[in-house]
């Protein structure tokens, strides 16, 4: 397929796997890019700068394809030098950077001065046009069905995809709720240039994550997720599991919610251990609506190859059979 995105980003596919914290690593990324998507890998995910320029590096000894890197810029526990992670991306000579979270202008003149594509991630139109205003190449538009940060306007990809088509020039990514070669081709119907996944990813053979997680990605269905600090006006879509309860129980409680009265049941410390350990009521963890279409735990190539098949059937056969 060849989209104003295939060209721009040169890869085969228009297919991108999103910045996931603790999941978007070297094996996953590399194997998203060899598949023929967009891989990116999770700056801050890597504990330092230094780190993340290792990454990037062991990253490259297992693609010789086009990759990116997420920097994403939202209210954290530590604070985070985010000019030295940009500066480790810059130097390493990736291409692409997606940014989220905050505008991105103050880190654009270094990241253009450098021919870096910039994929800004919005969850609302607003945010979508502010982005192309400011110089970014591609937006992410991300549907309150997406995991991570819906944003708080809950508006669905329905919406947000036909609006963007209208109001926007440059192209961008239908994001939230992707997962199979339907959801391609509606998103190309919608005007989009392709597509973005997280969750769909996550249940693959090579992301870095225990089986437990993948497993329960297959045996859950879409009303297994849940939206966590609303009361901050933070939210954040993730699996329900019982430390997603809790932290829904004390942010029910009369009275404005504190971070501190959640701040133990969310560290992302706890996160990451779940994701090694297979301790699912360890933490919480991201996970879109989508997960009630996962079914199984392909390879990268095997779900990419798939996705791309089905939609180009559904364009090729299905829609012109209901033309007269
Ligand atoms: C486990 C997980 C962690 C994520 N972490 C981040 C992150 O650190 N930064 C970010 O910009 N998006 C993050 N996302 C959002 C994805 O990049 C993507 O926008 C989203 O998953 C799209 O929705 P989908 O899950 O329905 O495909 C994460 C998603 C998941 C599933």
């Amino acid at each position: 397929m060849k989209t104003r995105i295939t060209e721009m980003l040169g890869i085969r596919h228009p297919i991108v796997q999103g910045g996931m914290q603790w999941v978007g690593r070297a094996e996953l990324t590399s194997a998203v890019s060899n598949a023929g998507g967009l891989g990116i890998l999770t700056a801050l995910t890597q504990p330092s700068p230094q780190a993340l320029a290792e990454e990037i590096r062991r990253c490259r000894e297992m693609t010789d394809q086009p990759f990116g890197v997420n920097l994403t810029i939202l209210p954290t526990i530590k604070p985070v030098p985010y000019e030295e992670y940009l500066d480790v991306v810059i130097q390493s000579g990736v291409k692409i950077v997606e940014t989220a979270g905050r505008n991105p202008e103050p880190y654009l003149p270094a990241l253009k001065a450098a021919g870096i594509r910039v994929v800004h991630k919005c969850t609302s139109i607003r945010h979508a046009l502010k982005a192309e205003k400011i110089g970014c190449d591609i937006v992410s538009v991300d549907g309150f069905e997406c995991a991570g940060h819906p944003g708080e306007d809950d508006v669905t990809n329905l919406i947000l995809l036909p609006l963007a088509a209208r109001r926007l020039k440059i192209p961008f990514l239908a994001s939230g709720g992707f997962g199979d070669g339907r959801g391609l081709a509606a998103a190309l119907a919608m005007g989009a240039d392709g597509i973005n996944m997280g969750t769909r990813f996550m249940a693959t053979r090579e992301a870095p994550v225990h089986d437990q997680v993948k497993q329960q990605m297959v045996d859950a269905s879409e009303l297994d997720t849940a939206l966590i600090f609303r009361t901050l006006r933070n939210t954040s879509r993730v699996f329900r599991n019982s430390v997603a309860q809790q932290v829904l129980e004390i942010e029910e409680r009369e009275g404005e919610t504190e971070f501190a009265d959640l701040a133990p049941l969310v560290k992302g410390e706890k996160g990451r251990e779940l994701y090694e350990t297979g301790d699912m009521e360890r933490g919480v963890w991201s996970a879109g609506m989508v997960i009630g279409l996962i079914d199984d735990i392909p390879s990268c190539d095997e779900l990419v190859g798939r996705i791309v098949d089905e939609a180009r059937l559904i364009i090729q056969e299905r829609l012109p059979a209901m033309l007269d």
